[in-house]
């Protein structure tokens, strides 16, 4: 085993990540006070990847991908994964983070209307006003008038801040959070370039904080994991830099600065070995071998048609179902729920 790659894509948990070296001068953060860290193993990865077999079974990344994946974690740089639909581009967020511990994945899915705010935090400003009138409708001696404890615009202020994925992952912590910025190229044609800059930063302020910064230098606020952390003078500067994935299928060309900021990785479509891997990892060590007609099936595809694994998954839970005998209806099931995604209107 190469020495310097951290994420080994053997799906078996360890703690290599307290290897990883100091970051380049140029990518050095100091954020603080350090937040506390997630449980290392989260269920939903553990789903994703199919872990309740044997590890034997697992799926193994090509050497280029754990090179790169090891290239953006070494960089604190942001992945780009492009490829089609279902080759495993989410999926993969979830074995770095199993595998080296760094508990859940924050996810951020992104469709047209997503702007960088969403990510960062949100503010439920109206809910605080509805809050307010309650309270002063309720006890009008204590909020107006002489020698009354007026609230302060920054009381309580905290319990309205949400922080969202993107602003938990750049939050100070000693290990990276892994993020998924999932379907990038859904976007609107700004975000791409928002999001590099306030990943080029490691940081972003919370305005609504900062103005009140004199009176309440640390403020609590929710991250999106729904635990509770302290934000000091309204803005949040990451320690060690989270490992960001970039999702895409390639439906649009990415502008230059942001490939420039990026490690790229291009997954290839699943090949046969390595759908056998990963019907294995899901359904246990025969069911390769039992499903190889199926598996057959899913690859005879006309050049341009798209398929995806997740397809596969499902017929083969499915057929399952349906008995081992009646080949007839395996088959049409199989083919039923494998239609080409590119066809479907
Ligand atoms: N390393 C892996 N181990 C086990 N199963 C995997 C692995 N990678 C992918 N799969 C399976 O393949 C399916 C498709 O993977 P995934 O959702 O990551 O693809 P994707 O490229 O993100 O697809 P889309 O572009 O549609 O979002 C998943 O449901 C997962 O179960
Ligand atoms: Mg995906």
């Amino acid at each position: 085993m190469n020495e310097w790659l951290i994420y080994r894509g053997t799906g078996q948990p360890h703690e290599g990540i307290d290897r990883l070296p100091a970051p380049p001068p140029w990518r050095n953060f100091d954020g603080h006070p350090v937040v506390s860290a997630p449980a290392p193993i989260d269920t939903a990865s553990t789903r994703r990847l199919g872990l309740q077999q044997d590890l034997a079974e697992q799926y193994r990344p090509r050497p280029t991908e754990l090179e790169l994946v090891n290239a953006a974690l070494y960089l604190r740089r942001p992945l780009l994964v492009t490829g089609e639909p279902g080759c495993g581009k989410s999926t993969l967020a979830h074995a770095v983070a199993h595998e080296l511990g760094l508990g859940r994945v924050l996810r951020w899915p992104i469709v047209s209307r997503t702007v960088l705010r969403d990510g960062l935090y949100q503010y439920d400003a109206l809910a605080r006003l509805q809050d307010l009138q309650l309270a002063r409708t309720a006890q009008p001696e204590q909020c107006i008038g002489p020698g009354s404890q007026e609230t302060s615009p920054g009381d309580g202020i905290g319990r309205y801040i949400r922080l969202g994925p993107l602003g938990t992952a750049l939050l100070p912590a000693a290990r990276p959070r892994v993020l998924l910025v999932d379907e990038l190229d859904k976007s609107d044609i700004d975000l791409p370039n928002d999001l590099l800059n306030a990943l080029e930063e490691g940081e972003f302020a919370i305005p609504e904080l900062e103005r009140i910064a004199d009176r309440h230098p640390e403020v609590e606020v929710q991250d999106d994991d729904g635990g509770r952390v302290t934000v000091r003078g309204g803005r949040i500067r990451c320690r060690a830099f989270p490992f960001v994935v970039l999702t895409s299928n390639g439906e649009r060309d990415f502008p230059a600065p942001l490939l420039r900021r990026c490690i790229h990785l291009r997954l290839d479509t699943p090949d046969e070995d390595r759908l056998a891997a990963m019907v294995r990892a899901h359904f246990g060590p025969e069911a390769a071998e039992r499903n190889r007609a199926i598996i057959q099936q899913f690859l005879d595809r006309r050049p341009g048609e798209q398929r995806s694994a997740d397809q596969l998954l499902n017929a083969i839970y499915l057929t399952q179902q349906a008995g081992e005998e009646d080949v007839g209806t395996r088959e049409r099931l199989a083919d039923e729920l494998m239609q080409p995604l590119n066809r479907v209107r």
